[in-house]
């Protein structure tokens, strides 16, 4: 059985070296051993951001980019968006199991019973400006409730970290509605969760003032609730890394989850959807679908919502969300750049161009348009995102904390800089 390692010869030196293979993996560490003289630091690895690099062991979720699987502590997404609820997937996420109805029964308890915002908090949100960026919005008031939790600093107690998980997964929908009813100019309204985590939050997004009785529909309810449960985690996208890396500090909680929303804030992450959007709109109808990828190809137009990083065959969430647009689009009325945004598909799916570059719909594409059916505009969706995201990253967050292997993410350089320069003066 031929052994588990690399041998690798330093032609520098005809020295050989034996690297240990281990899941697929050597260790970096492993290289410095590498030298030309005993004074010599050592060889390094160099991989700018980390295309090749595995950054920490994780449980909570497998990602197969050929194949288009994606699954939560090895749970199929699309049998996870079909038969279980988001807060469900919260307690997957964190605990590793399904939930069984006593456990969920508590589980939303816990949440519900913290589902409410310091009142200072609100005055803060007064002082934002009411165009602000959402995700500006969002992250100023995360990191303010850190404020307002001070023993959430002493992070390696696994009780302090699970008290403050609770209190963040039960505020961020509260704070995503507070800054959407800012941003629309509507007096904040008080929490009810006794409409159900989803219920509640899009109660604070849709009712205008508490005299509104209007029920939202439970066919939109269950739409946002499948679209939080595709967007809950995703290994180790650039938002979990900023997680796990502010978190790798000791920093709380509240000031890590705002790292990694101003992560995902970006348009190459989270951001993808609002350009989505904006893309559709620019094409305006299916006639201009021709000129516009005649474009894509000359490189003067991005093609936005399709490719993946990792995947290199279809996002997974892309086809559910497919299904959950129509189900929103009964409800709400069809989006009028649905029909750009299906025919785009179809070209995309069917030239060799998009097919041999990997241009599969990913899944920006269909969310965006079913945010803007539900009401909201493109500058908020990554908002949606974030409260979808939470669990992830406070799961990945936690496991962080647990694993032994982990201390403080401090990556090397290559330096390139003047050196020894004397100031003459
Ligand atoms: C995500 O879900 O975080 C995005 O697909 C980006 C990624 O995984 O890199």
């Amino acid at each position: 059985m031929p052994e588990n390692k690399l041998v690798v010869t330093d032609a520098r030196t005809g020295k050989q070296y034996d690297l240990p293979i281990t899941d697929g993996t050597i260790k970096a560490m492993d290289l410095r051993a590498i030298q030309t003289d005993p004074e010599d630091f050592g060889v390094l690895a160099h991989d700018p951001a980390f295309t090749n690099t595995t950054s920490c062991r994780s449980a909570i979720t497998f990602i197969d980019g050929d194949k288009g699987i994606l699954e939560y502590r090895g749970y199929s997404i699309s049998d996870l968006a079909e038969k279980a609820s988001f807060t469900e997937i919260q307690w997957l996420l964190l605990n590793g199991e399904m939930p069984d109805r006593a456990q969920h029964d508590r589980w939303t308890g816990d949440l519900a019973s913290r589902a409410k915002l310091p009142a200072g908090l609100l005055e803060t949100l007064r002082g934002v400006p009411r165009d602000g960026h959402p995700m500006s919005v969002l992250m100023t008031l995360v990191a303010a409730l850190g404020a307002y939790n001070p023993e959430c600093r002493n992070v390696r107690d696994a009780a302090v970290r699970g008290e403050h998980i609770r209190r963040i997964l039960a505020q961020m929908p509260l704070l995503a509605g507070a800054a959407w009813r800012h941003r629309q100019g509507w007096p904040q309204l008080a929490s009810k969760p006794e409409l159900g985590y989803v219920g509640n939050f899009l109660r604070q997004v849709f009712a205008k003032d508490e005299s509104d009785a209007k029920a939202v529909s439970p066919v939109l309810v269950r739409a946002m609730d499948v679209l939080l449960t595709l967007h809950a985690d995703h290994e180790q996208n650039c938002s979990t890394n900023a997680m796990r890396g502010v978190g790798s500090s000791e920093a709380d909680p509240y000031s890590s989850t705002g790292a990694a929303i101003a992560a995902l804030s970006g348009p190459l992450h989270g951001g993808a959807n609002e350009e989505v959007l904006r893309m559709l709109a620019e094409i305006g109808s299916t006639a201009n679908i021709p000129s516009f990828l005649e474009k894509v190809r000359a490189k003067k137009a991005k093609l936005m919502g399709f490719g993946h990083r990792v995947y290199k065959s279809y996002d997974p969430r892309a086809k559910i969300i497919a299904r959950t647009a129509k189900e929103v689009f009964e409800v709400t009325g069809k989006n009028p750049l649905l029909e750009v945004a299906v025919e785009l598909e179809r070209i995309a799916l069917s030239e060799p161009y998009f097919i041999e570059r990997n241009l599969y719909p990913n899944v920006d594409f269909y969310s965006g348009l079913i945010y803007q059916s539900m009401g909201f505009d493109p500058a908020y969706f990554t908002v949606l995102f974030a409260v979808g995201r939470a669990p992830g990253w406070l799961s990945q967050w936690d496991e962080m904390l647990r694993d032994s292997e982990q201390k403080i993410a401090r990556p090397r350089q290559i330096y390139t800089g003047h050196r020894g320069r004397k100031l003459a003066r």
